[in-house]
């Protein structure tokens, strides 16, 4: 079984390793070799064991037939759409870690491998090395999933992590979190939360069937947290971690991205440094949670060969996961019910008289106060902390 790979940066090298490391285990698992035959990259890699094998024209793998799997590793959306798509149409399966793709253009591949008969899978599109994609897709698809909620972004837990154990300084974390290889090629796709927003999508997506557009989901990411805010935290017994949600309403599901303040009790808490974790809620299941490394080379590139196996088990054979184009319109998020921690100017008989009952948690700063709100909307809070006024911070509590 031949392979080619697109994009020999972490992941695809990652990938290239994995299959050299783990050769003979995935021939006997799998009855026959899984060799690699190309790999497309503009750069050169003199000296690299496939050395052989680079090539700079997408074309080439296209056009040669013995190729049946490819494994798409280059980020961003286009060009990767256009090869992936025409490797699809030259009936060729293909995997990719690339969830700005997925999220995208995942819905109209999807319906490309059909029409050609051959697969399009992204095991490592949604929480690196954890399995959730088909444990979603296979192993639960018996039942109605009536909420997810993750961590889904190992380079913001990271840097969450060490701003709260260590008083890590934001940048510098974030540095560290680049040169660990977790972070996406433009960073701003971590710590803003899009990254977590389109892989919340892709979730949304494949328990729902239909197509949710990322753009709809409320995304808060972490940029505004600062170490105040782990201190009243602290104060609280809580951690701040930043979740995706969906949870099912009625047909259809209502989503949000945001840092959430989280106490001992929930599982979610316990998650640390670029650990990530999926909580899936079934109405036969019961509570599941999925727990892995969410990003880095080698966890990444292990989902990817999973995928590579499958897709060599299954040439001549479209699996139907039931992902249609047909538009997923999401729940109204100013329902969504939450408590709210507040930081405020504000004076104390102002904040009663906008919140009514409170529940202070003050650390004695100079000109702020701050406590968390009874359970309302959106809608209701917005009103009222408007009125309120003097609002330095908000932090929705899960
Ligand atoms: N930048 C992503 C993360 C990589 O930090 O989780 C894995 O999707």
């Amino acid at each position: 079984m031949k392979a080619a790979i697109m994009g020999y940066g972490t992941i695809g090298s990652g990938v290239a390793k994995v299959l050299d490391t783990n050769k003979d285990i995935i021939k006997a698992r799998l009855g026959e070799e899984l060799e690699l035959k190309y790999i497309l990259d503009l750069r050169d890699f003199p000296g690299d064991p496939h050395e052989d094998c680079f090539v700079k024209d997408y074309k080439k793998i296209a056009k040669d037939k013995d190729v049946q799997i490819v494994v798409e590793t280059m980020g961003g959306v286009e060009p990767a759409f256009t090869f992936v798509k025409e490797m699809l149409e030259a009936g060729k399966s293909v995997t990719t870690s690339n969830k700005a793709l997925v999220a995208d253009k995942g819905a109209e591949l999807m319906e490309i491998a059909e029409k050609n008969n051959v697969n399009f899978v992204f095991e490592a599109a949604v929480g690196g090395g954890i399995p959730i994609i088909r444990t979603l897709t296979a192993c639960l698809t018996g039942d109605v999933i009536e909420e997810i909620d993750a961590i889904c972004n190992g380079t913001t837990n990271y840097m969450l992590t060490n701003m709260e154990q260590f008083g890590s300084d934001y940048n510098e974390i974030l540095a560290e979190a680049q040169s660990l290889g977790y972070a996406e090629k433009d960073p701003t796709a971590d710590v803003e939360g899009h990254d977590s927003c389109r892989k919340i999508a892709i979730l949304t997506s494949l328990v729902s069937g239909k197509n949710v557009d990322f753009n709809e989901i409320p995304t808060e990411g972490i940029s505004k947290i600062s170490s105040t805010d782990f201190r009243y935290a602290k104060a609280m017994g809580c951690s701040i971690k930043l979740i995706a949600r969906s949870v099912k309403v009625g047909d259809t599901y209502s989503c949000r991205v945001a840092p959430f303040l989280i106490k001992p009790e929930q599982m979610l808490y316990h998650v640390a440094g670029v650990m990530n974790a999926v909580s899936v809620k079934g109405n036969m299941l019961g509570e599941s949670m999925y727990y892995g490394a969410g990003a880095g080379a080698l966890p990444t590139a292990s989902a990817v060969v999973g995928d590579m196996v499958f897709l060599a088990r299954n040439t001549n054979r479209h699996v139907k996961i039931g992902w249609d184009h047909e538009k997923l319109e999401l729940a109204d998020s100013a329902k969504q019910e939450y408590r709210f921690f507040v930081r405020t100017s504000a004076l104390q008989s102002n904040i009663e008289n906008e919140f009514d009952k409170v529940e202070y948690s003050n650390l004695d700063l100079d000109e702020e106060v701050g406590f968390v709100t009874q359970l309302m909307t959106e809608a209701e809070f917005d009103e009222r902390a408007a009125a309120l006024g003097g609002v330095k911070q908000v932090i929705r509590v899960f």
